[in-house]
């Protein structure tokens, strides 16, 4: 191994959280880099949180470890492991002023009043709160609030801040406003953030690096665009964006191309590319992958290699664009296609023909966890 690279700044290694009912988190390895914000995306239960709650030490694990620049940290208290915290429901201390709120960490480190001062002032003025300080959190509004746990987690800085969907108690406006904020902060002060959302466009639009979750596992590791345009499985396929997935069997292989027969009845043939995941032999079964953009769709027929034919079920018109739902061979297929000026619309009942490159569809192995 490479000597090179520096340590990652926060890293699990088969990091386990058993409950007597459910084991919330089995046996995850996850390093996350300095300077990065890595999303942890799942739906609700999969265990964001718990994860979260062991990196900060506020949970005990089962069994792994935690290293956080380096150190095994499993059995360290919360408040010396270098980590800030930003919590759901952001947990200010009621009785205590907004800037007592901010100073509560660097009192616990035994910073001098002075410093502690200038600190507090620094880190409310970073968040856009100044003059704010002499408020308690009942005087100030959701949004507010979460700014002073973002300075309250921020003034000590730590090697990492952890941030427990922190923008799912706001509204819609203000999540927006915060989202760019955060966005702000961590490319300011370039500091290491581990979000966790189940809110896949804010995964999307947020991450240097996403990590994919469900029932205690991560499914998948990486870009926005690794993510959507190349999910390691199906349940990576299905949660982030739309997925049309058609299940066929391997006919044949060559070094560049490789024929499936999809069992919907027609037979493609697709870029090697498209299988990084699958194990593409003949007689393999895989699912392709359809994002729904990259559909065309046409009433003529189509002059292309690659062709669904379907009946459409249903039109929407969104402005921009035309969502269409089609038949092909019972499988419902949704097709985004963008309003362009002469494009004629399809209707319900029409035959159509729905067509795609040899590069566009993905495939993944068929069933998996
Ligand atoms: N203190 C606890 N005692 C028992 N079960 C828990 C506890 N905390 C979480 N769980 C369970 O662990 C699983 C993961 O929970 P959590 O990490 O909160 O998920 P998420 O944050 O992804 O919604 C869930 O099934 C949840 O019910
Ligand atoms: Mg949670």
């Amino acid at each position: 191994m490479s000597r090179q690279q520096p340590a990652p700044v926060v890293e699990l290694s088969r990091l386990t959280k058993r409950y007597p009912d459910v084991t919330a988190v089995d046996e995850i390895d996850l390093s996350i880099h300095e300077g990065e914000l890595l999303t942890l995306l799942g739906p609700s239960g999969c265990g964001k949180t718990t994860t979260l709650r062991m990196i900060a030490g506020f949970d005990k694990p089962t069994d792994g470890v935690v290293r956080i620049t380096g150190d095994a940290v499993t059995d360290t208290a919360p408040y010396n492991r270098d980590t800030g915290m930003v919590f759901q429901q952001y947990a200010l201390f009621p009785h205590m002023t907004v800037a007592d709120n901010v100073a509560f960490g660097l009192e616990m480190e035994g910073v001098s009043d002075g410093e502690i001062d200038e600190r507090v002032v620094d880190a409310l003025s970073m968040v856009r709160l100044e003059g704010l300080g002499g408020r308690y959190p009942s005087e100030l509004s959701g949004g507010q609030q979460q700014r002073v746990a973002l300075a309250r987690a921020l003034v000590i800085e730590p090697s990492v801040l952890l941030l427990d969907e922190p923008l799912s108690n706001l509204d819609k406006k203000l999540r927006e406003e915060m989202r760019l904020e955060i966005l702000r902060l961590h490319r300011e002060l370039d500091v290491t953030m581990v979000y966790v959302t189940h809110n896949q466009e804010e995964a999307l639009t947020m991450s240097d690096r996403m990590a994919v979750m469900n029932d205690g596992h991560i499914h998948q590791v990486g870009s926005p665009e690794e993510v959507y345009q190349r999910p390691s499985d199906e349940f990576v396929a299905d949660f982030i964006g739309n997925a049309n997935l058609l299940p066929g069997t391997v006919a044949d292989t060559d070094d560049d191309r490789y024929v499936v027969d999809l069992d919907a009845g027609t037979q493609v043939t697709l870029d090697r590319s498209t299988a990084e995941v699958a194990d593409v032999r003949p007689n393999t079964s895989l699912m392709l992958l359809f994002r729904p953009e990259r559909f065309h769709i046409s009433q003529d027929g189509a002059n292309a290699a690659n062709t669904l034919e379907g009946t459409v079920q249903e039109v929407t018109y969104l402005g921009s664009r035309m969502d269409y739902f089609v038949d092909v061979d019972g499988h419902e297929l949704h097709v985004i296609q963008q309003n362009i000026a002469g494009d004629r619309t399809s209707e319900p009942g029409d035959r159509v023909t729905l067509s795609f490159d040899a590069d566009s569809p993905f495939a993944i192995p068929q069933g998996g966890r």
